[in-house]
């Protein structure tokens, strides 16, 4: 397969489209970002590499970065955790608050921002330094020592974090959250501010593509976990918009509000793409349309 041809062809279709959509601005700091930065960047499970654009400019991962946190706490609560986070798509914006209060405060999935505090809980109540274990296990996954949080980014959404104030406090209030509130929220900001270029986040979710074993052959988490997790992905990666992504593309993927999307073909492949346009819905405007490029020219996608 010429995979470079096609990230190229790709690319080039898509970087002069007219509407690239909106840059996120509830968090400021991300405001700032270039609308015309576009990445592409494949990593095969044999480990051939490809990329087009911006793939090696660090972008602020966001709620991608809430597959990771779930990976790591699946390995110390295991199975446990389904009691207090469900894994039903909420058909809803990632930062919808009224299902919480209807469901007495156990969040639908991981995925959206009420599921991801409480795995942010989950990782406080293990860790005495969250941060930085955080940060190892991350660096560890990518073998890459030179990942970091963005702390502009987590003070930006700490200073207007009124939604996540809100969610954070619901799951307190329901007996869902067993440290404090401020504690959470502070991890849950500082995790959302990881900063990766397209190589580095598909080269950290090698693992998911690969039953478990990060790029350097390392096991981090079960096959089985992998297959949760993929399903989580699949279902809840995009919100309410999970169901277009699974028709588009065919993956199971994750978006975060920075434009970066990650997704990966067990087996096969990881791959990533950074536009920092969403539509309407939070989710990469150009990245969506680049994958369902790629899967469609290729033939490479799991259904
Ligand atoms: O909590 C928030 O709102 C952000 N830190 C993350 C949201 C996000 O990335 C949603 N993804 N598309």
């Amino acid at each position: 397969m010429e995979y470079q041809r096609i990230l190229e062809e790709i690319h080039a279709a898509l970087k002069d489209v007219p509407q690239k959509g909106m840059v996120a601005s509830y968090i400021p700091e991300l405001r700032k970002i270039d609308a015309d930065r576009f990445g592409l960047y494949l990593l095969t499970l044999d480990k051939q590499e490809f990329g087009t654009g911006h793939f090696d400019t660090p972008f602020s991962i966001q709620s991608i970065s809430k597959v990771l946190s779930l990976a790591r706490a699946l390995e110390f609560v295991g199975t446990d955790l389904w009691e207090r986070v469900d894994v039903e798509p909420s058909g809803n914006p990632f930062n919808f608050l009224t299902l919480l209060e209807l469901e007495r405060g156990i969040p639908r999935n991981p995925f959206i921002n009420a599921g991801a505090l409480v795995v942010s809980d989950v990782l406080l109540s293990h860790f005495d330094n969250p941060k930085e274990d955080f940060l190892n296990y991350v660096r560890e996954l990518a073998q890459d020592g030179s990942i970091c949080y963005n702390e502009a980014v987590a003070a930006s959404e700490k200073a207007t974090g009124y939604r996540n104030a809100a969610a954070a406090n619901l799951l307190k209030a329901f007996g869902n959250m067993h440290n404090k509130v401020e504690d959470v929220l502070d991890f849950y900001f500082y995790q959302c501010s990881l900063s990766m270029s397209c190589r580095q986040l598909a080269t950290t979710f090698y693992m998911f593509a690969n039953s478990g074993k990060n790029a350097g052959g390392k096991t981090f988490i079960s096959p089985s976990q992998v297959k949760r997790i993929n399903a989580v992905m699949l279902t809840c990666g995009f919100y309410d918009e999970a169901g277009e992504f699974a028709f588009e593309v065919g993956l199971p993927g994750k978006s975060g509000v920075g434009g970066g999307i990650v997704a990966v073909h067990p087996g096969k492949y990881c791959i990533s793409t950074w536009a920092p346009g969403l539509n309407e819905k939070g989710n990469s405007l150009l990245g969506m349309q680049a994958l369902e490029m790629f899967t469609t020219k290729t033939g490479y996608s799991i259904f």
